[in-house]
């Protein structure tokens, strides 16, 4: 089956998709993303995602393309039209098409977008999971504005291949002051000896994940013990377990860091329940 792309207004085979060689998001990085799971062929929290789109757009002054529920109508289309019943669906807007100039270009150019899905094996996932992923640690080298989701991806780029060249699946920052700050492309979680769930507060350093989000609300509504601050490389090493989260790995456990085993080097309890929890919880809409 021949997979279709939605480019600026119109449904277009994948292969055919283009955009124009002056678009702002392909010379300077200028636009936003959001990455949304599919899942029983539906969007999994789109609402927040959409929020979360709304918000990068404002802090970079890129006008929406389009109102937000026909934003979310193009993606649940693209899921469609792709037959995506377990995989991601991706939405990007960019400033749009002007001559190339650093500054703004006029305020009536039209912003870029494109929306494309495809499916992801649940199985490989789960398999994924059920061994646990390795991370490096990298010293932190991105602006400090993560919490926009930017097109703007070179030092997670960077960070990630060095952990697939050091045979790991994710690298987290580290910042100057040794505090984690997040995944190239997850956020950090760990579960001290004492079983306290310990992540990073989305005041600063980290992109505010919508899984992360999700995961707190699970977290409160349960009853667990969390606190919501910086953490240590060292205090993850000797921390009981480890996971990341992300709309596209939902509740991953991490068996190592830096080549040290986590806990016994096997996925952890806690982080194998709130993945269960996660899929049970979280509602495709
Ligand atoms: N990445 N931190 C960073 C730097 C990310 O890029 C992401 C998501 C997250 C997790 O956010 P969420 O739970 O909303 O997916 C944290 C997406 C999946 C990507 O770039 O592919």
């Amino acid at each position: 089956m021949s997979r279709i792309a939605y480019v600026n207004g119109r449904y277009v085979p994948h292969r055919e998709a283009c955009v124009h060689i002056e678009d702002r998001g392909y010379q300077f990085a200028d636009g936003v993303y959001e990455v949304c799971e599919v899942r029983g062929s539906r969007l999994v929290d789109a609402a927040r995602h959409l929020d979360r789109l709304d918000r990068s757009l404002r802090a970079l002054q890129i006008h929406s393309p389009m109102s937000r529920s026909a934003l979310e109508l193009v993606l649940q289309e693209v899921v469609r039209r792709n037959r995506v019943v377990d995989g991601l669906a991706y939405l990007q807007v960019t400033r749009g098409v002007a001559p190339r100039d650093h500054g703004f270009p006029p305020d009536n150019i039209r912003p870029g977008i494109v929306a494309t899905a495809r499916s992801v094996d649940p199985t490989r996932r789960a398999t994924r999971a059920q061994q646990g992923v390795s991370v490096i640690t990298v010293a932190e080298n991105r602006w400090p504005r993560v919490d926009i989701k930017s097109i703007a991806l070179l030092p997670n780029v960077l960070a990630k291949q060095a952990a697939r060249e050091a045979g790991a699946f994710e690298a987290w920052f580290v910042d100057a002051s040794g505090f984690v700050t997040e995944g190239s492309s997850t956020n950090a979680w760990i579960v001290t000896d004492k079983g306290t769930i310990v992540t990073r507060s989305a005041d600063a350093g980290i992109l505010k994940g919508v899984t992360r989000t999700a995961l707190l609300e699970i977290l409160a509504d349960g009853g667990w013990v969390l606190e919501e601050r910086p953490f240590r490389v060292e205090d993850a090493y000797v921390a009981r377990e480890a996971f990341v989260t992300s709309a596209t790995q939902a509740v991953l456990p991490v068996v190592r860091i830096d080549g040290r085993a986590v806990g016994d080097g096997t996925p952890g309890p806690v982080a194998m329940r709130l993945r269960r929890h996660y899929f049970q919880h979280s509602e495709p809409c």
